[in-house]
């Protein structure tokens, strides 16, 4: 028989996902995207579907405007969501709208998981990567190399090349230590710093953001011809 020491597992963190899904869907033209059908069902649902899926993940929280509130619990009923613990309200700007969702986040959540709706094809491995790291570094994101030569503009000129090692294509899910996220998030907005993920926030309070491997098909669905990229992965994927 063997007596030796057995070594301490570290605890699993408790993980909830927040789900951003409380946007204007402008770009899109105005109807409410994350309800628009990929391969017969809405976006919010594949979004959704990943997060349940993933054994790393216990909760849901998502964000949602007022008049969307209703229609999403029918959606997650329909779907069988059993995750999902709340359905909150958002706000103006997406900063608002995920603070709203840290904030709902269950009791003795340790990582929050911040993840665009929009962001339907994300896979388990992108998850899982970005929700270890966080757990072991405070912050993590996944990254994507830049497949373009990226160039900097001066008054409609091209003035200076940025090199293209030194510059990714961030995504989601974002993941952070609950409460120092929370904490960066009401600093930013409190000077009104213009966010567009929540990254800049943790980074803007000082904090590291660790890196960990994107996917080039966890795309986000902002403007139309992005549902038929969408569409064309998720066939090739089922065949
Ligand atoms: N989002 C949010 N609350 C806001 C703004 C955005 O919850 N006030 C969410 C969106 O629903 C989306 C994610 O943040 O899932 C990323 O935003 P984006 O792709 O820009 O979506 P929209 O803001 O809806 O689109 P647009 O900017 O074209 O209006
Ligand atoms: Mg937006």
């Amino acid at each position: 028989m063997f007596f030796g020491k057995k070594k301490k597992e570290a605890p699993r963190p408790r993980v909830c996902a927040v789900i951003p899904a409380a946007g204007s869907s402008h770009r899109m033209g105005g109807e409410n995207k994350l309800l628009l059908e990929l391969d017969g069902v809405p976006v919010l649902a594949h979004t959704l579907a990943a997060f349940e899926r993933c054994q790393m993940v216990n909760d849901i929280v998502i964000v949602a405007r007022e008049t969307d509130i209703v229609p999403y619990h029918g959606l997650c009923q329909m779907y069988g969501f059993e995750k999902v613990r709340s359905i909150v309200r958002g706000g103006e700007t997406r900063t608002h709208s995920v603070l709203e969702g840290v904030r709902s986040c269950p009791e003795g959540t340790d990582i929050v998981a911040i993840h665009d709706a929009a962001r339907p094809l994300v896979s388990d491995a992108v998850i899982c990567a970005a929700v270890s790291a966080a757990a072991e570094h405070g912050g993590a994101a996944p990254v994507v190399p830049m497949k373009d030569s990226v160039k900097r503009i001066a008054d409609g000129q091209v003035a200076a090349d940025v090199p293209r090692e030194s510059i990714a294509a961030v995504q989601t899910p974002q993941c952070f230590a609950r409460s120092r996220i929370e904490s960066a998030l009401v600093r930013a907005i409190r000077r009104c710093l213009p966010l567009t993920d929540d990254c800049a926030a943790f980074e803007a309070s000082g904090l590291p953001v660790a890196a960990t491997e994107g996917d080039y098909r966890n795309i986000k669905i902002t403007t139309p011809e992005d549902l038929l990229i969408a569409e064309a992965l998720l066939k090739r994927w089922e065949e």
